[in-house]
């Protein structure tokens, strides 16, 4: 997926995004390290009164790759009644987002949505209302463009997939 094609999509996501909350103050809650590179160009490209803030998630074990979620480090806004956003590089199971979601509604926001940049429907292992999604890929692994390999290949400005 190259420069052009991502940058395009985010601005029609951006594009979206601005419609639905033009008259609110939505929080924007972005997934390190993954979601970097889409946080900050979705960023640029959105006009409402946007706030956005960082977090991590902290797993019970440190090797285990999903579905471990049991804090999410750096969350220190309050939620309550906020428009929250929450930003991700990549939806595969699914599991690491539900978890999260969990831990958010329990913050008592006004509302949740969900934008991701990519997702694989293939490796979808539990329901999700994802509103905003950038593209649909296949079930393959990918880097690039904040997404790593081993801690490798973030710095990549397009998105590649790995060879089988
Ligand atoms: P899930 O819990 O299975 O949805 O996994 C989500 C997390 O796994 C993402 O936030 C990524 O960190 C990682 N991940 C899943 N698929 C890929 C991929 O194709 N490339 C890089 N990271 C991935
Ligand atoms: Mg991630």
């Amino acid at each position: 997926m190259s420069e052009d094609t991502i940058q395009q999509r985010i601005r029609e996501l951006a594009d979206h995004i601005n419609a639905d909350y033009r008259e609110r103050n939505p929080l924007f809650i972005a997934i390190l390290n993954g979601s970097f590179m889409f946080a900050a160009d979705l960023f640029k490209n959105l006009d409402a009164a946007v706030e956005i803030s960082f977090i991590k998630v902290a797993s019970y074990e440190q090797f285990s790759s999903t579905g471990n979620v049991s804090n999410l480090i750096g969350l220190t806004e309050p939620l309550h009644n906020r428009d929250v956003v929450i930003l991700e590089d990549i939806i595969d199971t699914g599991i690491t987002m539900e978890k999260i979601l969990e831990i958010i509604k329990d913050l008592d926001p006004a509302s949740i949505e969900i934008v991701t940049l990519l997702q694989k429907p293939e490796a979808l292992k539990v329901e999700l209302n994802i509103k905003y999604c950038g593209f649909e890929i296949p079930n393959k692994f990918v880097v690039g463009y904040g997404l790593d390999y081993d801690g490798l290949g973030r710095n990549f400005k397009e998105i590649l997939q790995l060879k089988d």
